[in-house]
């Protein structure tokens, strides 16, 4: 697909039908990653259209799969360092691309920091030419080992620029700054969300993060692998919530940046608690050393998403996290496990 045109690759015959006009046409870079898929599904069932753009690096046909059939869903792999022409009208753009899990974003660092870079560029650019509203998924990483609790978005962060975690930390930074850039002096309409941890269905059992980890040891019956004295903390949104939160700030008039997630604050030893008695499983808990620049705390002050947009989550942990075990429990079922790199993020 690189450097040549992206087709409007509708085979079916709604895509651009009249009957869907007050509908939009919505691009989502990083579509079939956890968090894309399940906006994807949600852009979808209110009745949009959707192209689904993703170069399957940490995402996974399956998390799309029940889209494929429908006339207003198309997929198409594609790097965003690449070019990207298109044919076709736009609306509103969501870049979701981007390795999110420690160990996979330092598989390989410098594509890491392209994609949040270069990527970004060829979005912003796109969002230029077709006059789309373009959303970044941006991160709490932005404000590294946080100083302060909980973080507002006027905080400006502890990031070390050359750590193992810099090529994400920087990269997403430097994304909000090409946003910003292109907000105040492209004329493109720009929406940037700092997304907090956030967990749910269609985590990939293997890519690391703490919620998928213990989840799939307490039901494999493996040691739950706690890293330092498990005393750093961590806030967890459930993915609809933060769907819903992309949504309703893609809509807003704001182009500042919003923080989005559940100011929940729960120690990795109390999460590590809670997933065993979920789980019903006998699995020990072991301690490993903390890994380099890993945050001490981490919860959102998500006052001006309240305000703004009028959104908080509704999901409290423990109905989230059962759903999130239910699933699992499937997914284990049908799976075989690759070999887990186990991290905190
Ligand atoms: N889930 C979280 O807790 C969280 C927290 C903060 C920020 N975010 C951000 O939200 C976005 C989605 O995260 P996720 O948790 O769904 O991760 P994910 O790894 O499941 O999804 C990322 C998707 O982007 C795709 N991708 C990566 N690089 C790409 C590239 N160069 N071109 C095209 N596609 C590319 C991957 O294949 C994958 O499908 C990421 O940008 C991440 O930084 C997520």
């Amino acid at each position: 697909m690189d450097g040549s045109p992206i087709p409007v690759v509708s085979t079916g015959s709604d895509f651009f039908s009249p009957q869907f006009s007050r509908r939009k046409i919505v691009l989502v870079a990083g579509g079939a990653g956890f968090l894309g898929s399940h906006l994807c599904d949600n852009l979808i069932a209110d009745g949009h259209s959707v192209v689904c753009l993703d170069n399957l690096q940490t995402g996974r046909m399956e998390n799309i799969a029940g889209l494929l059939k429908n006339d207003r869903f198309h997929f198409v792999r594609h790097d965003i360092t690449n070019a990207l022409p298109w044919d076709g009208p736009l609306d509103e753009i969501y870049n979701l691309a981007c390795a999110a899990s420690p160990p996979l974003y330092q598989k390989d660092p410098i594509h890491t920091f392209r994609t949040c870079t270069e990527g970004v560029l060829n979005l912003l650019g796109l969002a230029r030419r077709t006059g789309a509203r373009i959303l970044q998924s941006s991160t709490s990483e932005v404000y590294g080992d946080p100083e302060v609790t909980p973080q507002r978005e006027g905080y400006r962060g502890a990031v070390n620029t050359v750590g193992p975690r810099a090529c994400y930390d920087e990269g997403k930074r430097a994304a909000e700054t090409l946003f910003w850039e292109f907000g105040a002096h492209q004329g493109v309409e720009v929406r940037i969300a700092r997304i907090f941890n956030t967990y749910g269905p269609r985590m990939s059992p293997d890519d690391g993060r703490v919620v998928s980890n213990f989840v799939v040891q307490a039901l494999t019956g493996a040691d739950l692998t706690l890293y330092g004295d498990g005393m750093q903390t961590r806030s967890f949104c459930y993915v609809d919530d933060m769907v819903a939160g992309l949504r309703r700030l893609m809509a807003a008039e704001c182009s500042m940046p919003v923080n989005l997630g559940n100011p929940g604050e729960f120690t990795m030893r109390e999460l590590a608690d809670r997933v065993l008695r979920l789980t019903g499983s006998r699995s020990r808990i072991v301690h490993h050393p903390l890994p380099v620049d890993d945050p001490r705390q981490r919860r959102p002050d998500i006052g001006f998403a309240t305000s703004v947009l009028g959104w908080a989550p509704t999901v409290p942990l423990e109905q989230g996290l059962a759903l999130t075990i239910r699933h699992f429990a499937d997914e284990l079922k049908t799976l075989p496990l690759r070999e887990a790199e186990l991290h905190h993020v």
